[in-house]
């Protein structure tokens, strides 16, 4: 009787049991069918997520970090201006210049890079060139009209006031590769005691694809920071060709940076303490548009040098040497049709045949040597020679 009672009990505390197992097994099938739910949910909003990071995202500039932490961006292209916030971790990477992405909220997702960057790698910057008018020989009439034209503007704007007219708003020098154009361009930023800031057109559109424009704002921008500039535009065809219209994305780049600078010309005060220069060696491929008043409204011709020329360029390369009793007129005369790079090399060839032979000093045989070597290159460049 007692036995069956324990058995019985036994039996209904197994029941119990069971039940209980039931229960949590079902509870368990429950919590897995809800885990595959969130599971699901899960992958839905990480989708939703990196969608989301895949926006796309605006460039902007740290103009400055406010006391209170807030971050004073402008935004690059519509040049919009805001104030947000940046994540912790980016903090220390934010300073005035720094470039960075924002989301369509306006907050800061990465820091890209400094803006300073391309500036260093596309534009030359000098505090004041060393090179002086008495380092250029000959062009005695383009070195009085690029002094009117920009020197006198920058050291003298109230011989311009006083009068009444407007200095030209771009100087442009044209004429063959090597006859000096950079050159003069550093000696007047010298003789003004200007920055110097060069930019090659032909980098802008070959190196810095689909920088261009920025590129050129940022020039101008750079140059009126400070208290005197000259902004100096080498090989401007590159930029400013005759129009192509062949509708390629490169003639779309080129048009656009062109553009750029044509509205950064057209928004210049000709009486501020920017000058604008610019060279090339072709100025009939140029854009018309380059050419209108207010823009490149003076064209200024860098002649080969004739003999007299010559001769002063021969001089001051020679100017450093040790040299025996040289006839330069008669180098000058050998050397016709030489550019004042040419004119150069001949005189730095004639130097080293001189060490070659461990001479003492540079002599008449060194620089006629000197003028076969540096003709027979120009020829072998299939450049026209006499
Ligand atoms: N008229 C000149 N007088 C003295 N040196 C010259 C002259 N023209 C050119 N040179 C020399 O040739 C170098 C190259 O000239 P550059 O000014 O770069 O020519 P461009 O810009 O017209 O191609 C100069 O740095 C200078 O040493
Ligand atoms: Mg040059």
């Amino acid at each position: 009787m007692e036995e069956t009672a324990v058995n019985n009990s036994a039996s209904s505390s197994e029941l119990k049991y069971q039940i209980q197992l039931n229960e949590l097994e079902a509870t368990m099938l429950d919590l897995k069918v809800k885990v595959d739910d969130l599971t699901k949910e899960n992958g839905q909003l990480k989708r939703e997520n990196n969608q989301l990071k895949r926006m796309p995202l605006f460039v902007a500039v740290v103009v400055d970090i406010l006391e209170n932490g807030e971050i004073y961006l402008r935004q690059q292209g519509n040049n919009q201006e805001y104030l947000t916030h940046a994540p912790e971790d980016l903090r220390p990477l934010l300073k005035p210049g720094a470039k960075v992405a924002v989301n369509n909220a306006l907050s800061i997702v990465k820091v890209i890079g400094n803006i300073y960057d391309s500036r260093v790698r596309v534009m030359e910057l000098v505090d004041k060139p060393q090179e002086t008018y008495a380092d250029i020989g000959g062009l005695t009439d383009v070195i009085r009209e690029v002094r009117e034209a920009v020197e006198y503007p920058l050291t003298n704007p109230q011989i311009y006031a006083n009068v009444g007219v407007e200095p030209p708003k771009g100087v442009l020098l044209f004429g063959a590769p090597g006859t000096g154009k950079t050159l003069i361009a550093k000696a007047v930023a010298h003789e003004a005691r200007a920055k110097f800031i060069r930019m090659s057109g032909s980098e802008l559109v070959h190196k810095f694809i689909g920088e261009g424009a920025g590129l050129v704002r940022e020039l101008f921008q750079l140059a009126r920071e400070h208290d005197k500039a000259i902004i100096f535009i080498d090989e401007i065809d590159a930029v400013g060709s005759m129009r192509t219209n062949d509708g390629t994305s490169g003639s779309a780049e080129v048009q656009r940076t062109l553009m750029q600078l044509l509205a950064e010309m057209d928004g210049f005060d000709n009486r501020g303490n920017v000058r604008i220069m610019a060279a090339t060696n072709r100025a009939d491929m140029l854009d018309p548009a380059l050419l209108r008043p207010g823009r490149f409204d003076r064209l200024i011709e860098i002649p080969l040098p004739d003999k007299d020329a010559r001769l002063q360029i021969l001089k001051i390369h020679s100017r450093k040497m040790h040299l025996a009793d040289v006839d330069f007129e008669s180098i000058a005369a050998k050397a016709e049709n030489s550019t004042g790079a040419e004119l150069e090399s001949i005189c730095r060839e004639a130097g080293m045949m001189a060490v070659r032979r461990e001479g003492e000093r540079v002599e008449m045989a060194d620089f006629a040597a000197a003028v076969r070597k540096v003709k027979n290159e120009a020829v072998a460049e299939n450049r026209m020679y006499t």
